[in-house]
């Protein structure tokens, strides 16, 4: 029976989990080990765990045989312990008996080579044996725990990503073309073939895109994406209706990833319930403030993916070791960054790892538990604290996070701009520009939601900002027109509105469908040489622009800033445009952080948006960050700041009232109520 997620009912757990990766079946010899583990949870005030995310080998040694007598001990003894479980499909990793018996099973890489058994992720998403053998697996896995434990959320998968070219996902490929395009005159139409000779004249012509083959027909590259994704999607639901075949009332979720592209994040929303990401900034390398903005943005972006609340499911307790450098985490950052999450949306502090295993090439990621078995450590206690935070804080779980600004982040969007050749080659740095706008809000104490093209609802919010909208989709067009001149504000910028879904461009005056709510067309795009400036001369200010700057013409908007230099100095560089009942802004050139910040302070002095931070008066460094009633006031500064607080509030870290002049130490947080009479 086909069931929407809309209508099934899940229990999302109401407590904010604490815990992380846990992978009992690397000490299945050393009991002392397992039973020493419950221990030190309980001090560390664990309340959750992630167990079989890579334990197919264990699962299945052999194809066939299922052992899950070691996965009950397991799960017994965290049961009755109180400690929850989130079960992990193992399908991250298959055992070295499927790849040898099946090998179609395993990828091929992007020459068309076929990979041998070895690391993790490496198998194809279309193969049937594989998605056979996954099935059988979850399915056991389901029927054998259901009853038998409690599940607080299926964890799909580990950290889905990465392309297959093997000739299945070939066919795979071709089919899905075939069902999108219907005709090849069509297909051939619609991705530009006239251009290089390019022309097919049979379906077993098209190859996926490779460096062996094509690599710069961008329709066919978007629609190698969308492909993709939709191979990503169908295996995360094949694994969906397996599990929940059985246990219809356990959300599932999978693990996303920071700034990953390979797959478009809205799509796969959809399969799961709950979204959960896994988190791993560099702390500590010399900027946390521009760090830290970096990872607010992807947790609100992950947030918007199902308009509610996520789960952070992993981040580092102390160091990682795939980096080229690995620090440790300063004294106060796990806790400070572990309440970031929380503050946009979180309802989990989950990390990797719970215990260091001793080999394999993860025995010197940081985790909870060291190599000493001590719960007397530095990372130990930052672990206990946040888990002591989390039970002090329980009321902030049903907070909810509320914005009236809309940023338009689009993956379609993204892999048009990856793979364009022009301006910029391979480097138009879409999400970097996005960052620009979202700092500027973040910085402000200003609550911002994403959504991409297809789901965007301006109606909704009073502020939408495109940065970058190179491609226009879904009538976006249309949508923003309607919202300004509904009374909304819009802020569009330099290189929108260039090509459609199929990446062709749209003939005529640029951004399409908007010259006349900007008051302006953009007739060319000049991009800088590294290190080369232009300038946005703004009230005075002269303002630094780099790589990108538009030559808007026939503008009948207000001038606000005109370009400083070159030839196209005196041209708008900034304008506002009454349309209707609100107003259309155009940037047309790539300012620095301080430059859209000057832009934004333009533009939002013009809106009263609710601003976070107004009952704390702070210096750079301090970010104030609202979830419902709570202020999460957070020291990125690297320093000691002080802060004035005015009214009394308490501090739900402290545990404590707080008014007037505040020390906070470096790396500190405060969330903040105010205290009602
Ligand atoms: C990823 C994976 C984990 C682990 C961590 C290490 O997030 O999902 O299995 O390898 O990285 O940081
Ligand atoms: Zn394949």
């Amino acid at each position: 029976m086909e069931r929407t997620l809309n209508t099934r009912i899940m229990k999302v757990p109401r407590i904010f989990l604490h815990g992380g990766d846990y992978n009992p079946d690397q000490w299945l010899d050393r009991p002392d080990v397992l039973r020493e583990d419950i221990r030190l949870m309980h001090l560390a005030g664990i309340n959750a765990v992630s167990v079989g995310i890579f334990a197919w080998a264990r699962l299945e040694p052999e194809e066939g045989r299922y052992d899950f007598a070691w996965l009950d001990e397991i799960v017994d003894r965290l049961r009755e312990n109180g400690i929850g479980i989130v079960l992990a499909t193992p399908s991250g990793a298959r055992p070295a008996w499927m790849a040898q018996r099946y090998p179609e099973v395993l990828r091929c890489n992007e020459r068309f080579e076929r990979m041998h058994f070895g690391e993790r992720h490496n198998h194809c998403l279309t193969s049937p044996v594989y998605r056979e053998k996954v099935r059988q697996m979850d399915t056991e896995l389901a029927r054998h725990y259901a009853g038998r434990s409690p599940v607080l959320l299926w964890h799909i998968g580990n950290e889905f990503g990465g392309d297959c070219r093997c000739p299945l996902c070939t066919q795979a490929f071709r089919e899905w073309l075939m069902d999108k395009y219907g005709t090849l005159e069509e297909l051939n139409r619609r991705w530009w073939t006239g251009f290089w000779s390019q022309r097919y004249t049979e379906w077993s012509q098209i190859e996926p895109p490779s460096p062996m083959g094509e690599v710069s027909n961008p329709s066919m590259q978007l629609d190698w994406r969308r492909f993709e994704t939709c191979q990503c999607a169908s295996f995360i639901r094949m694994e969906r209706e397996a599990v929940q075949a059985v246990m219809p009332e356990v959300p599932v979720t999978t693990n996303l990833m920071e700034r990953f592209s390979d797959y478009d994040y809205f799509t796969l929303a959809r399969e799961i319930d709950v979204v959960s990401w896994d988190s791993y900034p560099t702390w500590g390398s010399g900027d946390d403030l521009a760090l830290a903005a970096n990872v607010a943005m992807q947790h609100d972006l992950m947030r918007s993916l199902k308009r509610k609340p996520f789960f952070l499911m992993e981040s580092t307790p102390s160091l990682v070791n795939w980096k080229p450098h690995n620090k440790l985490k300063r004294p106060g950052m796990h806790l400070l960054s572990s309440m970031q999450a929380v503050a946009h949306g979180s309802q989990s502090v989950m990390m990797f790892q719970w215990r260091k295993g001793r080999g394999g090439s993860e025995a010197f990621h940081g985790a909870v538990v060291s190599h000493d078995g001590r719960s007397d450590t530095r990372v130990f206690r930052d672990v206990a604290e946040v888990g002591q935070v989390l039970t002090n804080i329980q009321p902030v779980l049903d907070a909810r996070n509320q914005a009236q600004v809309l940023i338009l982040f689009d993956y379609e969007n993204l892999w048009a701009l990856e793979k364009v050749q022009a301006a910029q080659m391979g480097n138009m740095r879409y999400i970097d520009t996005v960052l620009l706008f979202y700092r500027s809000l973040w910085e402000r104490g200003i609550a911002v939601d994403f959504a991409d093209m297809e789901n965007a609802c301006p109606e909704k919010y009073r502020v939408v900002i495109a940065p970058m909208l190179f491609m226009f989709r879904g009538g976006i067009e249309e949508k923003l027109r309607r919202f300004t001149e509904q009374g909304g504000t819009l802020v569009t910028t330099f290189f929108s509105g260039i090509v459609d879904a199929d990446h062709l461009t749209f003939l005529g005056d640029a951004p399409h469908g908007l010259t006349e709510v900007l008051g302006l067309r953009a007739e060319e795009t000049d991009a800088l040489y590294p290190g080369e400036t232009n300038e946005l001369v703004l009230d005075g200010q002269r303002l630094c622009l780099r790589e990108l700057c538009e030559l808007p013409r026939e503008v009948t908007a207000e001038v606000v800033g005109r370009y400083g230099r070159d030839f196209y100095a005196g041209l708008p560089a900034l304008t506002r445009n009454a349309c209707g009942l609100g107003t259309a802004w155009y940037l047309a050139g790539k300012p620095d952080q301080e430059g859209v910040d000057a832009v934004m302070d333009r533009i939002l002095a013009e809106t009263d948006l609710p601003r976070a931070d107004a009952g704390v008066e702070h210096r750079t460094g301090v970010v104030v960050t609202v979830r419902g009633d709570y202020l999460f006031v957070q020291n990125y500064s690297g320093e000691p700041q002080q802060v004035r607080i005015n009214g009394p509030m308490w501090d739900l870290v402290g545990q404590r009232t707080v008014e007037g002049e505040c020390r906070m130490p470096a790396n500190g947080i405060m969330i903040l109520k105010e205290e009602r009479g």
